[in-house]
């Protein structure tokens, strides 16, 4: 017997291009942010072993490594600071916004190669911490919210005043972000400078890698009283609607893929701003593993977790398959 009319699927997408009129949105180089680690050694170019294909790169180098990738139509970076120098680090994270410090050596040298690329900054002190948490730690041991949320000001304030257009706080803090509008509008920036708020970042298993390239590990304990425990759907929620009423211009969850509930949350709660997923550091190692291991096609894997992310509602997709992406044209087709 043959199936009811209503019932026949297979006519809706029996074309390539009907298949891609199946989403909502198509991926496009405007969505894609690539993450950049930069040094404080000039002329450094190393292979981060547990980041395939990915490198921590000196101020040096950065402008012949994106050339190309400019050329080919990278729009957007997130630059994250790795100071070397023994002397870069101390319980505060003094270095963080320091003058002469990678991140705004790095916001001045690609702002005057590429004008036109969009710079955000993460902000965080665990880069320069001696301790390696991502805020100031009291004598009992625990966070000092209100001494980390004023230097997480303090850096965010001073990245753009260096001329980002965008500064990402990352370190979980309570109250960071409007803290950081109120800084933006004290020194006449508030018009000027993005504030995307990573508001849903969770504690997991999924960093380690970005750790390894960043020099950023905690020394003792982890991050599990600041950053969101997987299971905490509600938790998530609350900071989303927090971040929001702070000010928030973009909403960010991370990781993406084992996230893509949250992503979705973010979409219905955060309708008037847009959503930005972060393919973390350990999802792009796993792809990599995975695909080494003959489980599947790296390049197929990879566009179906953009698929994954945009379905559930992203269109700001930060990841470290941009290069890839961009050099191969993976979106040329
Ligand atoms: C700094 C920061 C981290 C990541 C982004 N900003 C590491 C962490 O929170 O431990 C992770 C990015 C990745 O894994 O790719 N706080
Ligand atoms: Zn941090």
């Amino acid at each position: 017997m043959a199936v009811e009319l209503s019932s026949i699927l297979h006519g809706g997408f029996a074309h390539p291009l009907s298949r891609k009129w199946q989403a909502e949105r198509q991926l496009t180089k405007e969505m894609l942010m690539y993450p950049l680690f930069i040094t404080d050694c000039p002329d450094e170019e190393t292979l981060v072993s547990s980041l395939p294909g990915q490198y921590r790169r000196g101020i040096n180098k950065l402008v012949p490594f994106l050339t190309s990738l400019v050329e080919r139509g990278l729009k957007s970076v997130i630059l994250f600071g790795v100071p070397l120098a023994p002397t870069a680090k101390d319980p505060v994270g003094s270095q963080s916004c320091a003058p002469h410090g990678p991140v705004i050596q790095g916001i001045q040298t690609l702002k005057s190669a590429f004008p036109g690329l969009f710079i955000a900054c993460d902000v965080c002190l665990c880069e320069y911490t001696s301790h390696g948490h991502c805020g100031v730690i009291r004598p009992d041991g625990r966070l000092d919210n209100a001494l980390s949320v004023q230097r997480i000001k303090e850096t965010a304030i001073g990245y753009a005043i260096a001329g980002a257009d965008c500064v990402a706080p990352s370190d979980m803090n309570d109250g960071r972000i409007r803290a950081i509008k109120e800084g933006l509008r004290e020194v006449g920036l508030e018009n000027k400078v993005l504030l995307m708020s990573y508001a849903a970042k969770f504690a997991g298993n999924l960093y380690g890698p970005f750790r390894d390239a960043a020099g950023s590990a905690p020394s003792f304990g982890d991050r599990k009283c600041y950053q969101l425990p997987p299971s905490g759907k509600g938790l998530a929620r609350r900071a989303i609607l927090r971040d929001l009423n702070e000010g928030a211009d973009v909403i960010m969850v991370k990781p993406a893929s084992a996230y893509l509930d949250v992503i979705a949350d973010a979409k219905e709660l955060a309708r008037n701003v847009p959503i930005a997923a972060y393919q973390v550091s350990g999802e792009y190692a796993m792809i990599h593993a995975a695909a080494k291991a003959g489980v599947f096609d790296l390049k197929a894997m990879a566009m179906e977790t953009f698929e994954g992310i945009l379905r559930a509602g992203a269109t700001i997709v930060i990841s470290y398959f941009t290069e890839q992406v961009l050099l191969e044209g993976w979106l040329d087709n």
